[in-house]
């Protein structure tokens, strides 16, 4: 669609500290400068642990590099005795663009339930990030109500009370495809996009529904991102392990339909 421009993001979950994030980052950005990759034709994101942002933020301004990083999680308040918690306005002054919400191991691991997945959308949206919302069935879900039931149900829950959101991204991340090797066929991440994109068409409207990016997460692999990427209503994907190999990644990001 040329609407939507195809991003690619990393999500590096508990990986890498910073002073790894800091060689990653850098070799990262040489190999696709090498490549010649083209960032505005597929935009690159990294999402490392909140104590590495810091140096990512210095490495990206003081080289200009044109990678688009992001926060794995946020907090719904703005600041007070919250022990443990980052607020959004502690990102977006970290120049961070993005920031991930609702990831399953954020609900399966901390308890995260929809109603604080939408308070973190308003939060995202209030500190000028771009909240990816992630979604996703388990294999029990998937037998018991089918493959897009659970999805969808979750994107109206993460939007509810969200009038204007005019820049999100939405993640489509099976859970029984999480590092398990055991990808979605792309005409099975496609039925549950296009499901979500109708979401986004009675939530946010038309034309924020044809803007906004509907990337694939679970086992995606250099061998295996082209199908996702014909899909019509794929736009990238949310990577997980396969973001920590430098070369595997941008082969990754440099995907040929
Ligand atoms: O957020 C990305 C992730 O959950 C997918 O992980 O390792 O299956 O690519 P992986």
């Amino acid at each position: 669609n040329p609407r939507r421009t195809p991003l690619i993001a990393g999500n590096w979950k508990m990986n890498l500290d910073h002073l790894q994030a800091i060689a990653f980052v850098q070799k990262l950005a040489w190999n696709l400068k090498d490549a010649k990759h083209d960032f505005s034709a597929v935009e690159v994101a990294v999402f490392p642990p909140f104590t590495d942002l810091r140096s990512v933020q210095t490495l990206v301004s003081a080289d200009k590099l044109p990678l688009a990083y992001g926060a794995q999680d946020l907090s719904a308040q703005d600041s007070g005795a919250y022990t443990g918690e980052i607020s959004g306005g502690f990102l977006s002054q970290l120049e961070c663009q993005y920031v991930l919400i609702g990831h399953s191991e954020r609900r399966t691991l901390h308890g995260e339930d929809d109603e604080q997945v939408a308070a973190k959308v308003k939060a995202a949206l209030k500190h000028n990030l771009v909240p990816i919302i992630c979604v996703g069935e388990t294999a029990a879900d998937l037998e018991l109500h089918g493959p897009s039931a659970v999805p969808v149900a979750q994107l109206k829950a993460a939007l509810s009370g969200v009038s204007n959101a005019a820049d999100i991204v939405v993640a489509y991340e099976p859970v029984w495809a999480i590092g398990s090797g055991q990808a979605a066929t792309p005409e099975q991440a496609e039925q549950v996009a296009a499901q979500l994109r109708n979401v986004l068409k009675d939530t946010l409207g038309e034309d924020v529904a044809a803007r906004t990016r509907i990337l694939y997460g679970g086992s995606v692999k250099g061998v295996n991102i082209a199908g996702y990427m014909r899909e019509p209503n794929l736009d990238g994907a949310l990577v997980g392990g396969a973001s920590l190999d430098i070369d595997e990644f941008s082969s990754i990001v440099r995907f040929q339909k």
